[in-house]
């Protein structure tokens, strides 16, 4: 089974219109020299627009970062899917550990995104991942199991196949310490096998599952050359253009 590796920025609370617009066309010419990629990055609401706009007709993809599940309603300060899709924006990142952490997001939270962002088309880049205190408790695989179910919970094969998984070790972030390749690989291939027990085999072998944690240039090579790698989730160094080149032509199959 070949899967699209999937190179997606999160540039976090990072970047404003402008500074997006012009970041696309600095990476825009060199992401379309390389096949093979799905290159993405996934900015600040107040960005989207400029950055959809810079980005027509390039091989770059525009994901938000978070979203509300109901299409419209009471809720202040809150962005919906059709919001998103009105924009032309694709991707959305949900369940990042941060608004886990800082925005009090949870497994319930994140599968009811999970369900919106599927039915108004946009695709959801799920993240999951343990704490430092869980990793060293032994309890890794227990907890992106329990988050990985909890977040796929109730979507068809199909949509199950089209999700794509963060693992992203929340010790590994922004710290400059990442995980190993042949660690992240272990986790990784049992998140598959998570979605194989509930999906079957067939489903779960077309499901993406990026790392995510300190990726930078000068590794993404080895991430990507593990067997259940398909792609990296990156926050520091998908800031500079160069550097998101780099990452993107890493991720060359
Ligand atoms: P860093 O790449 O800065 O460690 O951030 C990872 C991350 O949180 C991506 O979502």
């Amino acid at each position: 089974m070949s899967r699209t590796p999937i190179i997606a920025g999160n540039w976090k609370m990072f970047k404003t219109g402008s500074e997006a617009a012009a970041f696309v066309n600095e990476v825009k010419q060199a992401a379309a020299n390389v096949q093979g990629v799905e290159a993405v990055v996934c900015a600040p609401f107040t960005a989207l627009p400029a950055l959809v706009e810079a980005a027509k007709g390039t091989s770059v993809g525009v994901g938000a970062q978070n979203m509300h599940w109901e299409e419209s309603g009471a809720y202040t300060g809150e962005i919906s899917g059709p919001m998103l899709v009105d924009l032309g924006v694709k991707y959305v990142i949900l369940g990042h550990s941060e608004r886990r952490q800082y925005f009090a997001e949870t497994d319930e939270t994140v599968n009811k995104k999970t369900h919106a962002a599927f039915k108004y088309g946009l695709t959801p880049i799920v993240c999951v991942g343990e704490k430092l205190e869980e990793r060293e408790a032994g309890s890794t695989k227990e907890v992106c199991r329990v988050q990985t179910l909890a977040a796929l919970e109730g979507l068809t094969a199909e949509q199950a196949a089209a999700v794509v998984i963060a693992y992203e070790p929340i010790w590994a972030i922004g710290t400059g310490k990442s995980s190993t390749a042949e660690d992240a690989n272990e986790v990784i291939g049992y998140i598959r096998s998570v979605a194989a027990d509930k999906f079957g085999g067939e489903t779960a072998a077309k499901i993406r599952i990026q790392y995510g944690g300190s990726v930078k240039p000068a590794n993404v090579r080895e991430f990507m050359s593990a067997s259940d790698i398909d792609g990296a989730l990156v926050g520091g160094a998908s800031l500079e253009p160069a550097s998101y080149i780099a990452l993107v032509e890493g991720a060359r199959a």
